[in-house]
Parts: structure tokens; sequence; C-alpha cells
């Protein structure tokens, strides 16, 4: 930008010049002034193959603060996030791998967009207009994160296409009828857009040509601080009432208050503070794993949840138009899984905060509809913003 202006001074200098009919009129005609500096592009390179030989990328979005988010088209999946610390040092704030083969195998879903229902659905079955449809059952007896190959599985096309806000990578999937035991085609788009405020700007779009449900939403795990466990990064949610669950983590249907409980973060509280508590909710679920219904205006795009973390100032601004955030706080990580830098990912290594419908909303009639039409377009829109660090 600077260097334009000067560009721009010294040919004005020179134009002067020239009206002014002094020598330098005589010299070559000025080169033609740099067009003004464009919105950062997305870059692209290849990021492996998959084992039926389908070639996959990973797109990197940068912003004029030079934030960083990169994204393969791979299952939609957010590989990494950089953004400042306090002193201004970029460091990736979500659990993944290196490389393309990480992705392959045993993630717990690092990053991806989920679908097309995110989190379970009891007994892995659902009935529309009387017919019953019958989904994979893979998490105990219930359906989890859309099936045995969810859209975190699958391979999405991928363009850059420039919108008003400036350029957004699209991905697109057509998810057949039938597809995991779902009816109708459902084609999906999810459109991720970085801004100049630092916010990853995620929009999901969805059609359908026959009666279906559909829950969308990204499984990225932080871990603002970079390192060790999330237990002392601050959370607030803005929900009055929680969707306690049965012991295969199936909502009851019934809609609790938080107040007086472990799930009362209407105030900042750090994660850790109370999920050791003797609280049958935390026994069931190991931690918090527990949709929250959110406070805003049904519909209305607003904050969700808002995370600190003190030791690196970072903060994570989470909103939504969705009804319902499910806060996980990583309680299935074991070591087992060998992420970025070879650093096993212990208990508590991340937390998610999956904006969405509730969950098994297709079996609770009270429960926000996730039922989409034909002639219906799905959209929803979730921002995870990180503002200027805390000092
Ligand atoms: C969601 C679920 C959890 C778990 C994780 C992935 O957060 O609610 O129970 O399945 O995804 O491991």
């Amino acid at each position: 930008m600077r260097r334009s202006n000067i560009d721009r001074l010294g040919r004005a200098a020179l134009l002067l010049a020239i009206a002014a009919g002094t020598g330098i009129a005589c010299q070559q005609p000025p080169a033609p002034a740099p067009t003004p500096a464009k919105p950062p592009a997305i870059d692209h390179r290849p990021f492996g193959t998959t084992p039926d030989g389908v070639p996959v990328n990973v797109y990197t979005l940068t912003n004029a603060h030079g934030m960083e988010v990169r994204v393969t088209n791979y299952g939609g999946t957010v590989v990494s996030i950089k953004t400042p610390d306090r002193h201004g040092q970029l460091g990736d704030v979500v659990l993944g791998f290196d490389t393309f083969d990480g992705y392959l195998h045993n993630t717990p879903y690092f990053g991806a967009t989920v679908g097309r229902y995110g989190n379970r659905i009891a007994k892995g079955r659902f009935a529309l207009d009387g017919v019953t449809y019958k989904l994979a059952q893979n998490d105990g007896d219930n359906h989890l994160h859309g099936g045995l190959r969810g859209f975190d599985k699958v391979v999405w096309t991928a363009k850059t296409v420039d919108t008003v806000d400036g350029p957004a990578l699209e991905l697109g999937y057509l998810s057949k009828d039938g597809e995991e035991g779902y009816p109708g085609n459902l084609a999906v788009t999810v459109r991720f857009h970085l801004d100049d405020h630092n916010a990853l700007h995620i929009d999901y779009t969805a059609t359908t040509d026959k009666k279906t449900v559909v829950n969308l939403t990204n499984h990225s795990y932080f871990n603002l601080a970079g390192a060790g466990d999330i237990l002392s990064h601050v959370l607030e949610i803005e929900a009055d009432r929680f969707t306690p669950v049965d012991k295969g983590l199936i909502p009851t249907g019934v809609l609790q208050p938080v107040a007086g409980t472990p799930f009362d973060f209407r105030t900042p509280t750090a994660i850790g503070a109370r999920i050791d508590v003797k609280n049958q909710q935390l026994q069931y679920a190991g931690g918090y794993d527990h949709n929250f219904v959110l406070s805003k205006a049904p519909g209305t795009l607003g904050v969700a949840a808002r995370v600190t973390d003190p030791a690196s100032g970072r903060v994570l601004e989470v909103s939504t138009t969705e009804p319902g955030v499910q806060f996980y706080s990583g309680n299935f990580l074991d070591g087992t899984v060998i992420g970025k830098g070879g650093r096993a990912y212990q208990k508590h290594a991340g937390f998610a905060l999956e904006t969405q419908h509730f969950p098994d909303s297709p079996n609770h009639p009270a429960f926000p509809s996730t039922v989409l039409e034909p002639g219906q377009t799905y959209h929803t829109t979730t921002i995870y913003a990180f503002p200027t660090p805390q000092s």
C-alpha cells in the first residue's frame, strides 16, 4: 500500500514537471501506476491422495493482518488456524495433523465439516411422514456425525469465489439419495471466508429433492495456548438452558436451566473449575459434551460463546445463526492420537464449540426442526472471530 502511494506521488511529480515544461518532459513516459493492492488471493497446494486415488488440496486463506487459515477439501476440514497472541506471535490454535495421512486414520473429526447430521440420532433411526429411515449405528446404539462415511470423509469440490466481502473458498458436495440411510439428494455448499478483522466466516447452504433432515457443523478442536490442556481457558456461553442427556449422550428432551449447575457459563468461568465435581451429566460424558440452548432470538446471528486463554491472551468469539452449541471438552482424547509436531493429544487437549440444531432433533418434535423440504434452502452461518488478544 505504502509503495503504491509513493509510486503515485512520484508519478504526480513527474506529471507536474511535464506540465511545467521542464527537461524531464523529454524523458520516457512514466510506467503506469501499479493497480491498487488486491485482497489476498487464496493459495492452494496438493495435500495428498485418498486411498481411492483422488487428489486433494489444501487451501490457504490469509488476511491483511497475516492471520492464516488452511482448509482441505477432504472432509471440508480446517487444518490450521494461526492467530496472534498478546505479543503478536502467530500460533496454531486448532488440533490436527501435519500431513494428509493423519486425516485418513483415526481422527476424532479434527476440524471437519460434519454432516448430514451433526451429533447423535438415537438408535440410528427417525421417521418422516410415516416412513422410518435407518442410519448406521456408529456410536453404540446411536448414529453419530452422519454415519460411517459422513461429510468429514468425502472429497468436496472446491473453487475460490469473489464475494462482496472478498475471496472465499467454496466447497461443494452432492450427498446422494439414500447415502448413509438419509432420504433425498442433498446439494451442499460450505463457504469459508477470512475477513480483515481476524474472523473466519463459515456459511452452509443445502437443498434437497426429497424431504430430509440436515444439521451441519464444523468440528474444530481449539486450544488457544497451542499446547497443554484447555482446563484454564475461561469460557462464557450465552445460554440459560442446556439439554441434559442419558448415558448414551442422547438428550432426554428436557431443557434444563443452567442456574446452580456446573453448566452455568453465563459468567466467564474456567473450563476446569467444575469439570470434576460430582454431577451425573458430567459423569455420563467424562466432562462437558452437551448442547446449550442459546439465549439469542431464534434464527438471528448472535454471540454463542467466548473463550479466553489467560496464558496467551488469545480470545475466541463464536457467533452463529444456529439455536444451539455443543460444548465438548475433548473427553475422548486419550493420548493415542498423535497430532501436529508429534504431540500425543491427551484428554482435554482441545475443546469444540459445534454450532448446531439440537442432537436427536428428528426424534424430538418439540426441538427446533431440522427438516428440509424440496424448494427450501438451508442456510446457516457461524463465525469464529479472534478479537484483539487480552494484554
Ligand atoms: C462430538 C460428540 C462427542 C464426540 C465428539 C467426537 O462432540 O458430542 O461425543 O463424538 O464429537 O469425538
